[in-house]
């Protein structure tokens, strides 16, 4: 396998910083490195374990003889150069919702649909953080039993806005506890017409809000589950909420199966299924949590329990690190995918 030129763009963010230091921990086959963010950052020098290199200003000139590049500034940043990049002759490994719902982009989870990036025409999308989380804990029992609905309730955290939200819950906790003012200015969203206080507090609005009263991000958990699973019929509805949790989104997810699966059952695929690690001892406190998520490659899942409200339905417990596996593993592994298939 030849040695490939890779960007990131986005680099100095939270998921650029997790995407450099994935591709050494990894072994990727990483030729040259190119670091890209904004004119802000442009200079800057990052220590990496490729040695310190300098960040560039990512423009649409930015991706000549480069094979391939991971995109993290944003939709807008991706909308604007992407197409760049890919007619420079890269494969791009988005992790923006810019793309993601394109029938002509391949919406992928390694562990549920890896095959789809085959069908790539320069461009496979990495979905939601909170949507992989979910799809590589349900799938393995959608293989097994089919799924006929999905309830999911999210706790997201806050680095899953970037930089910013980490900062901001540090600032806003330091000064709660000193008895000083907090003052709100990052969550929900930073242009959002009203802020809310993320310390000591629980936000249930993520992105924007439809004619529905539904947030994007709902959607996106549902939109994006269809397209992955390729099954346009699964009911999925969601509330999503910002939780004062530094890293690892947990979800509360109920399934409805089309045929009956007991606790057990579940618990056994699960234990068996890529990408998953089963905590399921509650008698002796052993379940998923943020702080056993952070840093992990695995989604954790525990909880595990028959929802006898129901005739076929379950209840689990999920905590996935979303900068990791929510977005730069996730890349990662499909660039693996496509370099391993020879796809590029
Ligand atoms: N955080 C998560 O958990 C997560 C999970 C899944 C997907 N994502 C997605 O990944 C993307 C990045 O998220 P993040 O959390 O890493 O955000 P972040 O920490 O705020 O980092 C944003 C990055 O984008 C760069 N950037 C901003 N404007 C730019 C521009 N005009 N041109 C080039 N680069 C620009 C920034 O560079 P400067 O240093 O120059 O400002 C920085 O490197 C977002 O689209 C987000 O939705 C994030």
């Amino acid at each position: 396998m030849r040695d490939l030129n890779v960007a990131i763009v986005g680099a100095t963010g939270a998921v650029g910083t997790e995407l450099i230091s994935l591709l050494k921990e990894r072994s990727f086959p990483v030729k040259s490195l190119k670091l890209l963010a904004s004119s802000r950052s442009a200079g800057k020098q990052m220590d990496t374990p490729m040695g310190t290199l300098t960040v560039e200003e990512a423009t649409p000139d930015s991706f000549k003889d480069v094979d391939i590049a991971f995109f993290s500034a944003g939709g807008s940043v991706s909308k604007e150069l992407a197409p760049s990049a890919v007619k420079s002759g890269a494969l791009v490994i988005d992790n923006t919702s810019a793309f993601r719902l394109d029938p002509d982009v391949p919406l992928v989870v390694p562990e549920a649909n890896a095959e789809a990036a085959r069908n790539h025409r320069g461009l496979i999308a990495n979905p939601n953080c909170s949507t992989i989380v979910m799809v590589v804990a349900i799938k393995p029992i959608y293989d097994r039993a089919g799924i006929r609905r999905i309830v999911v309730s999210t706790y997201q955290a806050v680095s899953g806005i970037g930089t910013k939200g980490l900062i901001a819950l540090e600032e806003e906790s330091r000064r709660y506890l000193s008895g000083q003012q907090v003052e709100p200015a990052v969550f929900p969203y930073t242009s959002a017409a009203v802020h809310h206080q993320i310390a000591f507090n629980l936000v249930p609005h993520i992105d924007v809000f439809d004619e529905m009263g539904y947030t994007k991000e709902e959607w996106k958990m549902v939109k994006e589950t269809k397209k992955i699973l390729g099954d346009p019929d699964i009911a999925v509805t969601a509330t999503t909420v910002r939780v004062p949790v530094f890293r690892c989104h947990s979800e509360s997810i109920n399934i409805e199966t089309r045929t009956k699966l007991t606790a057990s059952e579940a618990r056994e695929i699960l234990s068996r299924a890529k990408g998953v690690t089963v905590i399921d001892d509650p008698s002796a406190g052993a379940y998923p949590m943020p702080t056993l998520g952070t840093g992990k490659d695995d989604v954790l899942v525990g909880r595990i329990r028959e929802d006898n409200s129901i005739e076929k339905g379950l209840n689990l417990w999920v905590v996935g690190d979303q900068i990791r596996k929510g977005a730069a593993l996730n890349a990662i592994q499909i660039a693996e995918y496509v370099v391993a298939e020879d796809l590029l």
